[in-house]
């Protein structure tokens, strides 16, 4: 099938993207359908570790055209200094060449930004944890309907006209909440800047996407964040603003919803950055010895990940949401020495009963049922034959795919490229 779309199956940082990076080799397409900067991809390179924020994985691949997608919030300051970043690395990125960006695609402004930061310390105890990047509001103006999108950037007399709009709505409540209240023309004088720079790229990135598809071009959609997530069928409202499930890869890319391979990404234990419900989490020694092995602090804040056992309850149900055929299995290397090994298979919910399905309410008071596997203290990292795992490793893959019901068909042994076992 020529379009792959990859999704995070739980909360992100599921390693993505090794995985993208793996399979970009062979794509001729690299494309994002949502989220913006708050997403942070680590490749390790030959040359050393990367991090990409906004700019697709497809971009270490020279033959890879990378696409930012209609579903995308673009800040336009950020991408230009990822950019740089990249091409300091020795990257070449060439806008309208390698990379692509979605004349629709909506525009992060500083503005975004300060009512972020605000609306987290007004919810007080009831906190989302967002990354602080305007994420959010960048989509609420959107679905108002006074969003900037990045083709406005090349249209001087529209920009000026909608961030006139913008500011003046926003002043009328920035000023009395205690806000710095924002400077209409040195706004625009900075987007107008950014245009520039980014002209060439800006495109009907939906047209050359249908038109690399009709062609049976090799298309790979590198999903950001992760199901549980989405907006809709995440954790809500402990959620991101987009639709991180393989739903957004429609609507994010202007593809049309034909058949595509859907490739679900969870890694062997759990993770999760920022609030909400985690009903493996384990606050205790087993929680902190995970983020050790597992080297678990935010790609994009640096803040320290939460830890707990593998749920199947959570990747069955996600899996169904997102359609996913196969699961990659990340980090299984992390594992050794954890005896023993606890998969959760159900939950006990506040009224008592039982279920193996996710709850929409009060999965903060669900209690995991486990199912308990022996463990193995072998090293994996060398391994790349799934017949040449330790027989409780295997045992423990296994499992998951009973309780899953989703194949396993690559597992990951360690951070470095190779370091894949393909079943
Ligand atoms: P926002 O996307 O900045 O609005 O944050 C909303 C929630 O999504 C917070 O819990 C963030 O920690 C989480 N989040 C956003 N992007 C990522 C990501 O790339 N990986 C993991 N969590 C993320």
């Amino acid at each position: 099938m020529p379009t792959t779309c990859v999704v995070g199956i739980l909360w992100g940082d599921e390693g993505k993207g090794k995985v993208i990076d793996y399979l970009a080799a062979d794509a001729d397409f690299v494309v994002r359908y949502g989220g913006g900067h708050n997403a942070g991809h680590t490749l390790i390179l030959p040359s050393g570790k990367l991090v990409l924020h906004l700019v697709p994985s497809g971009i270490v691949h020279p033959h890879t055209t990378n696409v930012i997608g209609n579903g995308v919030v673009v800040d336009p300051i950020h991408l230009c200094s990822e950019i740089d970043a990249l091409r300091t690395r020795g990257l070449p990125v060439e806008l309208g060449g390698n990379l692509l960006l979605s004349e629709r695609a909506h525009v992060i402004l500083e503005a975004h930004r300060r009512q972020d930061q605000w609306a987290e310390g007004a919810r007080g105890s009831g906190r989302i944890g967002t990354t602080g990047r305007g994420i959010g509001p960048a989509y609420a103006d959107r679905c108002s309907r006074i969003g900037l999108r990045l083709g406005d950037l090349l249209r001087p007399d529209r920009l000026r006209q909608v961030v006139r709009a913008i500011a003046a709505q926003k002043n009328a409540w920035f000023v009395p909440a205690g806000i710095e209240p924002l400077d209409a023309e040195a706004i625009v004088a900075q987007l107008l800047d950014a245009g520039e720079r980014l002209r060439a790229g800006i495109v009907d990135s939906g047209a050359v996407l249908r038109r690399a598809h009709a062609a049976g071009r090799r298309i790979l959609l590198e999903g950001a964040q992760g199901c549980l997530l989405d907006l809709e069928h995440g954790t809500y409202p402990f959620v991101t603003s987009s639709h991180a499930s393989t739903g957004g890869a429609f609507s994010g890319t202007g593809l049309p919803p034909h058949a595509m391979r859907v490739v679900g990404i969870a890694k062997a234990y759990s993770t999760r950055v920022g609030e909400g419900p985690f009903p493996t989490e384990r606050g205790d020694e087993i929680g902190e010895r995970l983020r050790a092995a597992g080297k678990e602090f935010g790609s994009t804040t640096g803040r320290p990940r939460r830890c707990g056992w593998f749920d199947t309850v959570a990747v069955r149900y996600s899996g169904a949401v997102s359609g996913a055929d196969e699961l990659v299995l990340t980090g299984l290397d992390v594992l050794r020495g954890f005896l023993p090994l606890r998969l959760c298979v159900a939950y006990r919910l506040a009224d008592g009963s039982r279920t193996t399905e996710l709850p929409a309410f009060d999965l903060e008071h669900a209690v995991p049922e486990y199912e308990d596997l022996p463990g193995f203290t072998e090293d994996l990292r060398q391994v790349r034959r799934f017949d040449d795992l330790p027989a409780t490793a295997r045992a423990y893959v296994q499992a998951i795919e009973r309780h899953t019901g989703i194949p396993v068909r690559t597992i990951s042994v360690g951070p470095e490229r190779d370091q894949v076992i393909v079943r």
